[in-house]
């Protein structure tokens, strides 16, 4: 059994993944299904660990750090934005060149915020929140991650692109918001959208 992790090391561990897709994503080319494919399982992780953060990471930003509503609220308005392009990537008719403008712009807006919570808001963390308190956050945000649909393994079928699975015409970044956080809860741990 892996020994507990703190926040910082479950959402650096997360930080990690995105970024070996984001580097995948960027040698594929065109609108081969490889990397539609790939872009879903790239949405997934990414609100797997939106949802996550929202839950166990900005409620303590803004509790225990100087200015932690600004932070946080910025922070959840990131998530918003990019959320606004993977939508518009979901969208199965799109153009290949539209395709790639859009997973480029996604790339570097998740790439700039994850740059700013390890370089500005990790170590902020470290300072103004208990170890204690931070490794009882880290498996909690560890269990809420659990359950979500997992990326395969290269040998495995490659599964129907899962943008193109229309459920009760849901999106993708709804299905799992709804898959972590329960139907019709999909955005209730966000400051943007209350219930
Ligand atoms: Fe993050």
């Amino acid at each position: 059994m892996k020994p507990p992790e703190d926040l910082i090391t479950v959402l650096a561990e997360d930080h990690r993944e995105l970024n070996q897709l984001f580097t995948e994503l960027e040698v594929l080319s065109g609108g081969e299904p490889l990397r539609r494919s790939l872009t879903d399982q790239m949405i997934i992780e990414a609100v797997r660990h939106a949802v996550a953060e929202e839950a166990y990471f900005y409620p303590v930003i803004r509790e225990r750090l100087p200015d932690g509503d600004l932070i946080a609220d910025g922070a959840c308005g990131e998530h918003a934005h990019l959320e606004q392009i993977f939508k518009r990537l979901e969208r199965p008719d799109l153009p290949d060149d539209r395709f790639s403008l859009l997973l480029s712009w996604a790339i570097i807006s998740a790439r700039r915020h994850i740059v700013d919570e390890e370089e500005r808001i990790f170590p902020l963390l470290a300072m103004y929140v208990s170890p204690e308190t931070l490794l009882s956050l880290g498996e909690k945000a560890k269990s809420a991650k659990a359950g979500a649909p997992g990326r395969g393994t290269p040998s495995e079928p490659q599964p129907p692109l899962l943008h193109t699975i229309i459920k009760g015409g849901i999106g993708l970044v709804e299905r799992v918001r709804d898959h972590l956080c329960g139907p019709g809860r999909a955005y209730s741990l966000t400051s943007r959208d209350p219930e």
